[in-house]
């Protein structure tokens, strides 16, 4: 205790890396939850930019235990690769668990994703193409390998028999017309996963609970954003697992009750990649420049991202499914060179106004913004570290914000690296240095070799 679960509050990719990284050097233990690598999780530390995708942002700190939690699906080969890349950086794994409940991905997961997604044709997803939704189907049709099962080769080659021989290669064949799978390959390639990763993999019940015990902060590292939520987000056009406050508890088995804080995660403006409503996209040159400044361009897959305003229906929305208390605002430097500046405050659909965004999605899709405009403040914020340098009319807008969507905002993010914060209201998230001191390599934080 305290735990603090940390959640994307719009559609991925709000800058949740900086933060989890920003917020763990203060932390015992970082569990990832959900989701596996198709999140793209960006941390910059003493000029060097890590990308992660499966390990815990917490990494970067010696004495953090990072856990992948239950609720992640797996992809043993491309955590390999990551544990790999991150060692060849002079980074530890020694304090890397990864739960023997997590679900794996297989090889058949990921050509399933790409050739559903083929047959969509026009009503496609945009997945990552990563295998996360046949992943987690099958742990629902409890046809998953888990973790565990990497360190069982008999059970393994059993298990392999009837999913492989009786259910996935059949339906490669029969309803795609692919050639299927080795079934031999695949195990003894998933064994040697297994001799590669055993001394990672544990039940980690006992441990996350002991830690639940303990005095240091535990932080629930949340991948994608709530409006990405298989139940809460713009359904069909979300990913498969929960990435909202519930799904942390039950991805990582900590109670609800355990829980001190949960801190939203926001970009000033807003962004998505794949296909799915976005009820305040800029698709005209204002987008276009909004996703060049803010360099908008998927972390995993590269894709451009899809730019719009600050939506205050979905910050309203998220604030509200996740009991967000505190909310950490990103990339307001790159609202410095816009002026006006939009709002989204309601929607219009059918002649009748919407505070959230609706469950049905085509509403959504049709629906009109309506927007309130703020003076843009036209000055740089980079270099802005204390709350009194901020440009009044960027001030005012921040807290518009958060007057909006119902929660403070304690923490403005004005640039990549950790030392460009502005602490608003460090009582809830800290301890924190007091402001100015707060250095790249202060702290517990790991020298990172120069390249
Ligand atoms: P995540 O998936 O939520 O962790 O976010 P990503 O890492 O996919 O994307 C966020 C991008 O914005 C990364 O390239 C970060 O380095 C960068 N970033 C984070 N905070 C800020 C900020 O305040 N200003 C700017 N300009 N970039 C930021
Ligand atoms: P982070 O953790 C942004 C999106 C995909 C696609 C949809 C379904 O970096 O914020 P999936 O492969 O999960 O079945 O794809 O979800 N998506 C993300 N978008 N950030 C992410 O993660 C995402 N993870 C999945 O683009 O639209
Ligand atoms: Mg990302």
């Amino acid at each position: 205790m305290p735990v603090f679960i940390l959640v994307g509050g719009q559609w991925g990719d709000e800058g949740k890396g900086k933060i989890i990284d920003l917020l763990s050097e203060h932390a015992g233990m970082v569990i990832r939850s959900q989701g596996g690598n198709n999140a793209g999780h960006t941390v910059v530390n003493a000029g060097q930019e890590f990308r992660f995708h499966l390990i815990p942002s917490g990494i970067l700190y010696p004495d953090t235990t990072c856990v992948i939690g239950n609720g992640v699906v797996l992809d043993p080969r491309v955590l390999l690769e990551e544990i790999e890349q991150i060692q060849r950086r002079g980074i530890s794994v020694d304090r890397l668990l990864i739960s023997d409940r997590a679900h794996l991905i297989m090889p058949w997961h990921p050509i399933l994703d790409k050739l559903e997604e083929e047959q969509r044709g026009d009503d496609r997803l945009g997945t990552t193409w990563r295998g996360i939704g046949p992943a987690y189907a099958d742990k629902i049709r409890r046809i998953g390998f888990r973790a565990g099962d990497l360190l069982k080769p008999r059970f393994l080659e059993k298990k392999l028999a009837f999913v492989l021989g009786k259910i996935k290669n059949p339906i490669l064949q029969s309803l795609y017309a692919v050639d299927p799978l080795d079934q031999d390959a695949i195990l003894a390639e998933y064994t040697s996963y297994g001799e590669r990763l055993e001394r990672f993999i544990v039940d980690i019940f006992p441990i996350v609970q002991r830690a639940v015990q303990g005095k240091q902060r535990i932080l629930l590292e949340g991948a994608q954003g709530s409006m990405l939520d298989l139940d809460f987000g713009t359904y069909p056009y979300v990913t498969s697992s929960s990435p909202s406050a519930g799904g942390a508890l039950t991805g990582s088995g900590i109670a609800p009750t355990r829980v001190d804080l949960t801190v939203g995660v926001f970009k000033a403006y807003t962004t998505r990649v794949g296909y799915g409503p976005l009820p305040t996209e800029l698709t005209d040159a204002l987008g276009e420049q909004i996703r060049e400044v803010g360099r908008e361009y998927g972390t995993t897959t590269g894709r451009p991202r899809r730019v719009g305003w600050f939506d205050a229906c979905v910050a309203r929305y998220s604030v509200a499914l996740n009991g967000i208390g505190s909310i950490a605002l990103t990339k307001l430097d790159v609202l410095d060179g816009f002026d006006p500046i939009r709002i989204c405050t309601s929607y219009l659909s059918k002649g009748e106004r919407h505070d959230y965004p609706m469950s049905n999605i085509s509403h959504l899709k049709h629906s009109e913004p309506i927007y309130e405009e703020l003076p843009g403040w036209l000055a740089p914020t980079t270099g802005v570290r204390r709350p009194e340098d901020l440009p009044k009319a960027a001030r005012r807008y921040i807290d518009r914000l958060a007057e909006l969507s119902g929660a403070p905002i304690d923490l403005v993010s004005v640039g990549a690296s950790r030392d460009q914060t502005i602490w608003l209201d460090p009582s809830r998230l800290g301890p924190v240095e007091p402001v100015g001191q707060h250095q790249e390599e202060a702290g517990r934080h790991r020298q990172v070799p120069q390249r």
